[in-house]
C-alpha cells in the first residue's frame, strides 16, 4: 500500500510540530518518556484483526490508563502543547513524529518520517504491550503478533538506550546505561557486561542474551553503533508505520 499523501499545509505543519518537538524536548529533557508513549501507542498493533497500532488512540484516558502505560499521561501533556501550535496535526503522526524527535536530538539515527496517519479512539484491549518478567517467547508472541520480526526485537530493545524505570510507574528502578539522555549502542554494551547493581536489566532484556537468534544481534550491535543504528532507523520506522503503509 502507497504512503497516504497529504498536503504542503500539513508539510507546513508537520515541520512546525518537528521544530516545536525539538524545542520541547530541550526545555523539558523529556526525550526517554516521547519515545515511550510514540512506541506505545504503536505498540498495540495486531497485523490480524488490523486493530491497535499508531492511530493516536493512547490519549483516550480508558488506553492511557492501561497498567503498561502508567506515566505516559506526562507526555500527553508535553505533546498537547504542540498540537495547540498545529491543530491540522493528527495525533498519531503527533506522537510518532515526538518518537523519531527523541531518537534524533539525542544523537541517534535519522528515522524517515511520513505523515498522514488518521487518529483513532478505538482502544486496544488492555495486555498487548510486552511484560517485562517474561522472555524471548513473549517476546516473539508480543512482536510476531505486530508483523516485526526477531531482528525488529533486538534492534527496537536497545530503544532502552533512553530513560529509566520509575518505582511508582512499573514498579522497577533506574536506567539500563550511564548515559540515559544520549541515544548510543551502550545498552547491547552494559547487556553483555552483565547484570551490575547500578544498572536496571528486565527479564526481557536478559533474554536477548539467552536465545541463540537473539544473541548473535546483540553482540554485533555492541560491536558495531553504525550497524546498530541503521537497523534501529528501519525497524523504528516500521513500528511507527504499522497498519498505515507497508515498507
Ligand atoms: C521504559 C518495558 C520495549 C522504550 C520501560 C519501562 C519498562 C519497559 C518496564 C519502565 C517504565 C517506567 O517505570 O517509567 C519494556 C518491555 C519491552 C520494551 C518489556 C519489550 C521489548 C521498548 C521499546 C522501546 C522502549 C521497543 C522503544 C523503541 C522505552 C523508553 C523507556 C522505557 C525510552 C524510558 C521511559 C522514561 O524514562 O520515562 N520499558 N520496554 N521500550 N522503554 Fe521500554
Amino acid at each position: 500500500m502507497p504512503a497516504p499523501v497529504v498536503d504542503q499545509a500539513y508539510l507546513k505543519a508537520v515541520e512546525k510540530a518537528r521544530r516545536g518537538l525539538r524545542a520541547l524536548i530541550a526545555e523539558k529533557n523529556c526525550a526517554p518518556i516521547m519515545l515511550r508513549l510514540a512506541w506505545h501507542d504503536a505498540g498495540t498493533y495486531d497485523a490480524k484483526s488490523k486493530t491497535g497500532g499508531p492511530n493516536g488512540s493512547i490519549r483516550s484516558e480508558q488506553e492511557y490508563s492501561h497498567g503498561a502505560n502508567a506515566g505516559l499521561k506526562i507526555a500527553l501533556d508535553f505533546c498537547e502543547q504542540i498540537k495547540r501550535e498545529c491543530p491540522i496535526l493528527s495525533y498519531a503522526d503527533l506522537y510518532q513524529l515526538a518518537g523519531v524527535v527523541a531518537v534524533e536530538v539525542t544523537g541517534g539515527p535519522t528515522i524517515e518520517f511520513v505523515p498522514g496517519r488518521k487518529d483513532s479512539l478505538a482502544v486496544p484491549r488492555e495486555g498487548r504491550l510486552p511484560d517485562a518478567n517474561q522472555g524471548s517467547q513473549h517476546l516473539r508472541d508480543v512482536f510476531y503478533r505486530m508483523g516485526l520480526s526477531d531482528k525488529d526485537i533486538v534492534a527496537l530493545s536497545g530503544g532502552h538506550t533512553l530513560g529509566k524505570a520509575h518505582s511508582e510507574r512499573s514498579g522497577f528502578v533506574g536506567s539500563w546505561t550511564h548515559q540515559p539522555l544520549k541515544f548510543d549502542n551502550s545498552y547491547f554494551i552494559e547487556l553483555l557486561n552483565g547484570e551490575s547493581e547500578d544498572l536496571l536489566q528486565l527479564s526481557t532484556d536478559k533474554c536477548l542474551l539467552e536465545d541463540p537468534i537473539f544473541r548473535p544481534y546483540v553482540e554485533s550491535y555492541a560491536q558495531d553503533e553504525e550497524l546498530f543504528f541503521k537497523h534501529y532507523a528501519e525497524s523504528h520506522k516500521k513500528l511507527s508505520e504499522l497498519g498505515f503503509s507497508t515498507p
